[in-house]
């Protein structure tokens, strides 16, 4: 194995000496040195660096410190548009991020990012010409706005503003941004930031699902404190988190896997019904079950949608992450995101919601306690299996403490499934299957009743795709 110098020295002649490297690094001769002396080379340099590399048609190999050719076929490149939020500062660190994962990023900046991060610093960045302007005679000289949009292999935007949503929902063509979104073919992800309010607003949350409709993959923001000062989602998700998640959505468009070109859809975790704005309707789905699926369909190349409850479960990366709270909502998170190929509702949907669920809290009076009534929520699994755009594999779960097989087959005809897998829940909290990292199922089809043994939930999710597998290609 080469030493760190050598590798270094060879990339520093690969690219064309010391004074070019400086250049390229827009660093001193001390820089290099220390490099050298450290053994390490900082990450943002390192992104230069590959990419200089990969445009000689080589890859530095960091794990056995070597160099190696590169198949330029695998250098993807992400239009990386920057709205004008104040998360657009850290737009820089996800280039960064992007680049590090061998990916080359050209930024594109609205007219509000541009108040909050310049052009020059994302072009230092990504070595790259940042564009700016739909009118830039000069930028439509060297490349027009729709190759720009045609030739990329992603339209990534993030911070994606609520006002940029909207655009992008409306199909506006006012500025450059927005314009690459319309004319672009290539698969389009966005990662929103926003005050909580403004996340959680009908008009936005519409605006999102006619996005999600057309194809567009939102990475849902994070939870926690935001620079207005209010606490809920709205944070833009971490750099390293949203890149992780392009490259993986990357890889399955462009390599194939076996589920490569399907759409699946899954739900996870529980639904939580209001009674008032402290207190809710709840069960012990911990997600996890639903949350591995999806991550399987994400190896296996499919294109996955997971809609979910709340759950401490992260979601997996690559992958379209709905996050709701009430049965309603989750089926209109379902139907939104149709069509699909396969569904696979392992979520644990509250069968009621409160009727009139209050919007102030409500008090303890000496009268008692307050009588609430409750109506039955949509089945979303049934609804699936008789809707006009029915998948073509429906998969259910069922939970049974009594009588499994005859429960569970009772449910395989009454709701529609092609599949059903069924387990079963012992009565004491300890040993229930909520929560837990394994599940003994049975897999109940029209033709068949299995018992499989006792798995990680993870060997469940395998086995499940196996057979789905099999069942796509024919067999
Ligand atoms: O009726 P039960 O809740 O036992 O059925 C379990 C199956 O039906 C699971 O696949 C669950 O995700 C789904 N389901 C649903 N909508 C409901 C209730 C259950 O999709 N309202």
């Amino acid at each position: 194995m080469t030493d760190f110098n050598t590798l270094f020295d060879q990339i520093v002649a690969e690219l064309g000496g010391r004074n070019s490297v400086m250049a390229l690094l827009n660093v001193g001769p001390s820089a290099l040195s220390n490099y050298r002396k450290r053994g390490t080379i900082p990450s943002a340099k390192q992104a230069l660096l590959d990419k200089a590399l990969a445009q000689k048609g080589l890859k530095f190999e960091a794990d056995d410190l070597r160099l190696s050719a590169h198949n330029s076929a695998e250098i993807r490149r992400i239009l990386l548009i920057i709205t004008g939020g104040i998360a657009a500062y850290k737009a820089l660190d996800l280039a960064r991020r992007l680049m590090e994962r061998g990916l080359s990023v050209t930024g594109v900046m609205s007219k509000g990012a541009q108040e909050f991060i310049t052009p020059l610093s994302v072009a230092a960045l990504t070595g790259e010409k940042v564009y700016t302007d739909l009118f830039s005679l000069t930028d439509e000289a060297e490349m027009g706005h729709i190759r720009l949009a045609r030739e990329t292999d992603m339209v990534l935007v993030a911070p994606a503003t609520a006002h940029f949503i909207t655009k992008m929902a409306l199909g506006m063509a006012d500025c450059l941004a927005s314009t690459i979104c319309l004319a672009t073919t290539a698969p389009v992800m966005i990662a929103p930031a926003m005050n909580p309010q403004m996340w959680a607003h009908p008009a936005l949350q519409q605006n999102l699902n006619t996005l999600v409709q057309r194809g567009v993959e939102i990475i849902a923001p994070a939870t926690g404190d935001t620079a207005c000062g209010e606490v809920g989602a709205g944070r833009l998700e971490e750099p390293i988190i949203i890149a992780e998640q392009v490259s993986t959505r990357l890889r399955q468009t462009y390599q194939n896997g076996p589920l490569s070109g399907k759409h699946i859809l899954i739900t996870s975790g529980p639904t939580i019904e209001p009674i008032d704005p402290v207190r809710f309707i709840a069960n012990r789905s911990s997600g996890k079950q639903g949350h591995a699926l999806a991550a399987e369909a994400v190896k296996r190349g499919a294109r996955v949608t997971l809609v979910s409850g709340p759950v401490t479960e992260a979601p997996p990366a690559g992958l379209t992450h709905i996050s709701i709270e009430t049965a309603h909502q989750m089926k209109e998170a379902c139907e939104a995101a149709l069509p699909a190929d396969s569904v696979i509702c392992a979520a644990a949907v509250a069968d009621w919601h409160v009727v009139g669920a209050s919007t102030s809290k409500q008090k303890k009076t000496e009268a008692g306690p307050t009588v609430i009534t409750l109506a039955t929520n949509p089945d979303i699994l049934a609804s699936l299996s008789h809707h006009d755009k029915r998948p073509s594999l429906v998969i259910g779960f069922a939970a049974e403490t009594d009588n499994l097989e005859t429960a569970a087959r009772e449910k395989h005809r009454r709701k529609g499934c092609d599949w059903l897998i069924a387990n079963h829940i012992a009565a004491d909290a300890k040993h229930s299957v909520f929560g837990a990292n394994t599940n003994k199922v049975l897999f109940i089809s029209s033709e068949t009743c299995e018992e499989w043994p006792n798995l990680k939930k993870t060997d469940v999710a395998r086995r499940i795709f196996d057979r789905m597998e099999a069942w796509f290609d024919g067999d």
